[in-house]
């Protein structure tokens, strides 16, 4: 070692020597320390993966930022803390793949479990982005900041190639388009709903699977988390008991909403289509409906501010008639319809919204009015039907007449 040369012996230098060499072989012992298998120094790798324009053999990019990985979360670890098995130089060509489960037990199983066990060449990449560039999912630099969510999802589930392979729908842009979409990516609200919100993050299943809560049954409490007062209204109304109960015909939020293209229900798209929303269900009453002066108003375009499904019945908190609780409960019709009518009264409410002129039990007055028309009209329709033959046939007669009474001659 050159520092430890002998030098002419004078007394203080010489103590001052002996502690300089101390220290030195401490630093030196330090170094070699790190530098044994097992704990390699990041600049050690960098010195050569630190070159920017590094490519391996196939002219793929092996640099890795040196500044931006001490700055990210994993900034204090050693290299080979994930890439396990450097022991000498040159170092392997191909290395073990890193395993993030050796830190990350938790997260590791939860994704084996997942629909996304198969698919990326890395388990965690698809998601977290370079691994060497992996921040705290509270800094706005991480892939799965709660604003860069859908993108991170999106690189794979906006891809229509990636889409038609596994037959999934191109989510990506319905949801950009729909409220939550827009709360996010346009006003920035970190409390909107990303793809974890409603999926999670690392147990993701197939919204068949029971365990998912995008299963049926299971969407309620999954929006209830932030819309609490709504899910509550709704467990209380007859569709949330229905479907508590095992009822699978009656609808969930998403049966209404859907689940990536919701639009805000005060637009006029969702008034206007919302119609058929109830009336995919309850057929009959939509018909019914159809045949009325609200519905007609409804569908004549533009002009939206008429009667919808929901007007009588509320939204979330569907109850049936015979609940005296209920809007269309007898004893609250007046109310019911005296927020669009101002000054309705008894005998207004006895107008029937879903009057059905074909029911003879329900509505025998209509029924029988529509009775006597259908019997007017077919008669007159006979009546002329005959008449228009028997007039015809009289007039063949009359010419097949005139023309043996000129000789054959045509008149
Ligand atoms: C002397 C320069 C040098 C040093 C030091 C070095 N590497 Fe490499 N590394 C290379 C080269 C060259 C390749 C490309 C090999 C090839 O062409 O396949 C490579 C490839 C790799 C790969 C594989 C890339 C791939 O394509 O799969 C990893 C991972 C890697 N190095 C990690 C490390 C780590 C970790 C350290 C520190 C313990 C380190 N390297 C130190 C030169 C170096
Ligand atoms: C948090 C774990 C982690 C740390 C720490 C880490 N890496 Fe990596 N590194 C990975 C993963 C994951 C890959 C992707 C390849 C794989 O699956 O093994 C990778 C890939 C690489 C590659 C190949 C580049 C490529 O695109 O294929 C190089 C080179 C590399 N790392 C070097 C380093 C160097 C140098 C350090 C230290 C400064 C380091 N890594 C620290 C996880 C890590
Ligand atoms: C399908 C996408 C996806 C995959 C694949 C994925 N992650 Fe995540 N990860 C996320 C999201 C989204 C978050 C943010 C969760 C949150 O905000 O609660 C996250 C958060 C994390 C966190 C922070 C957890 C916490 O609650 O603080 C860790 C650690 C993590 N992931 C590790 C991993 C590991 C290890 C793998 C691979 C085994 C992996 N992730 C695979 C999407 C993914
Ligand atoms: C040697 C252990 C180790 C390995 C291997 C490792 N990590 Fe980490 N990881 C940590 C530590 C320590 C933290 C910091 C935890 C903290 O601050 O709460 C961390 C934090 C994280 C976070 C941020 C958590 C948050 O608060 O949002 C993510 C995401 C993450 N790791 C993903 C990965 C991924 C992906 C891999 C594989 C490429 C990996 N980790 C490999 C030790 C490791
Ligand atoms: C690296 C690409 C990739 C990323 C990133 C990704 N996925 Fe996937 N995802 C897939 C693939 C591929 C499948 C189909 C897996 C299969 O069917 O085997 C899938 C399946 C799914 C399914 C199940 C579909 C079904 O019913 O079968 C859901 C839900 C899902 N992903 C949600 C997400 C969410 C949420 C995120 C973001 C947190 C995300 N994915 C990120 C590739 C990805
Ligand atoms: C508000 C809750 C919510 C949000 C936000 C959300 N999803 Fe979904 N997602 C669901 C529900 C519920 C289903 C179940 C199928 C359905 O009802 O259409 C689903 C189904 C899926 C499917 C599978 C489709 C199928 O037919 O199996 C994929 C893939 C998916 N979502 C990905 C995403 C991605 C990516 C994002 C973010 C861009 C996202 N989701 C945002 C609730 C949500
Ligand atoms: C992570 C919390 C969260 C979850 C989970 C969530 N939402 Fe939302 N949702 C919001 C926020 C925040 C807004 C407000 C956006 C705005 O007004 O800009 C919103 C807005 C809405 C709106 C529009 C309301 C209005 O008045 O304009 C509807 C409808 C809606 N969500 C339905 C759903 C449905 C259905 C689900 C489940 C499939 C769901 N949400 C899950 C947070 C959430
Ligand atoms: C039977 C269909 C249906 C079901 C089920 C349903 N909604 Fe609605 N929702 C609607 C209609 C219709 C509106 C518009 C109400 C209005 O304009 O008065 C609405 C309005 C909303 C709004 C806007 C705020 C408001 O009260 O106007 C939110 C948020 C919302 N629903 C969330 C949910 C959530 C969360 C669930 C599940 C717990 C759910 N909805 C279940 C039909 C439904
Ligand atoms: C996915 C199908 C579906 C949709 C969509 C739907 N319903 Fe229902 N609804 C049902 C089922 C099933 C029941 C019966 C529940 C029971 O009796 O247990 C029901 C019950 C009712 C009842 C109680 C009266 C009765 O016949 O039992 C009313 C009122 C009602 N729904 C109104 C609405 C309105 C208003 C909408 C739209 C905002 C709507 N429904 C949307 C399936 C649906
Ligand atoms: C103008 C207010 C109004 C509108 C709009 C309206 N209804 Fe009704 N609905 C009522 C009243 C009042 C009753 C109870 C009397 C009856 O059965 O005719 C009722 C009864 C019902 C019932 C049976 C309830 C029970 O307990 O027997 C269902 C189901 C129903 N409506 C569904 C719908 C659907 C679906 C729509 C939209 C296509 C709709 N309603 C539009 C006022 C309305
Ligand atoms: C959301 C508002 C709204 C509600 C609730 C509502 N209507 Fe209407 N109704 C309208 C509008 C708008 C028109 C057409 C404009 C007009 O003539 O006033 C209309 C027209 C009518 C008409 C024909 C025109 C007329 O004024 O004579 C009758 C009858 C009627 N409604 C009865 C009812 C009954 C009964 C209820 C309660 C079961 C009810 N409506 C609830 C908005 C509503």
């Amino acid at each position: 070692m050159i520092y430890a040369r002998a030098r002419r012996p004078r007394a203080g230098w010489c103590r001052r020597q002996i502690r300089l060499a101390a220290w030195i072989a401490v630093a030196a012992l330090l170094l070699l320390f790190s530098a044994l298998p097992g704990r390699t120094q990041q600049q050690e790798c960098l010195a050569c993966h630190g070159d920017q324009s590094m490519t391996d053999a196939s002219g793929h990019s092996i640099a890795v930022d040196g500044k931006t990985f001490t700055d990210s979360i994993h900034g204090s670890l050693q290299c080979n803390d994930c890439h396990a098995g450097f022991t000498g130089y040159p170092h392997p060509d191909k290395p073990a793949p890193v395993q993030c489960g050796k830190c990350h037990a938790d997260e590791s199983g939860n994704v084996a479990g997942s629909v996304h066990a198969q698919a990326s060449t890395h388990p965690c990449t698809g998601c977290h982005g370079n691994p060497h560039r992996i921040f705290a999912k509270s800094d706005a630099r991480s892939t799965v900041y709660p604003l860069n969510v859908p993108r991170t999802c999106g690189n794979c589930h906006g891809n229509p190639e990636m889409a038609k392979k596994y037959g999934l729908p191109n989510v990506f842009s319905m949801y950009m388009d729909s409220i939550h979409g827009f709360a996010l990516s346009k006003e920035g609200l970190l409390v909107a709903a990303n793809c974890q919100s409603c999926h999670g993050s690392h147990h993701i299943l197939a919204h068949k699977d029971p365990q998912s809560p995008t299963y049926k049954t299971n969407v309620p409490g999954t929006c209830g988390k932030c819309h609490a007062k709504i899910d509550a209204d709704y467990e209380h109304g007859i569709h949330g008991k229905a479907v508590a109960a095992g009822d699978l015909k009656a609808p969930v939020c998403t049966d209404c909403h859907t689940a990536h293209a919701i639009l805000q229900p005060t637009e006029a798209a969702f008034r206007m289509q919302s119609t058929p929303i109830c009336g995919s269900c309850h057929t009959d009453k939509f018909s019914t409906y159809r045949d009325t002066f609200h519905s007609q108003l409804g569908s004549l375009g533009g002009y939206v501010e008429t009667a919808r499904c929901w007007d009588c019945h509320e939204a979330h908190d569907v109850l049936p008639a015979s609940d005296p609780a209920s809007p269309i409960n007898q004893k609250n019709l007046v109310k019911t319809c005296g927020r669009c009518h101002a000054g309705a009264n008894v005998s207004f409410v006895q107008y029937q919204p879903h009057a059905n002129a074909r029911d003879r039990q329900l509505n025998p007055g209509l029924y029988f009015v529509r009775l006597f028309m259908n019997i007017l009209l077919i008669s007159v329709l006979t009546f002329f039907v005959i008449h228009t033959i028997l007039w015809l046939v009289r007039a063949r007669y009359n010419q097949v007449k005139s023309k043996s009474a000129n000789g054959g001659k045509d008149a």
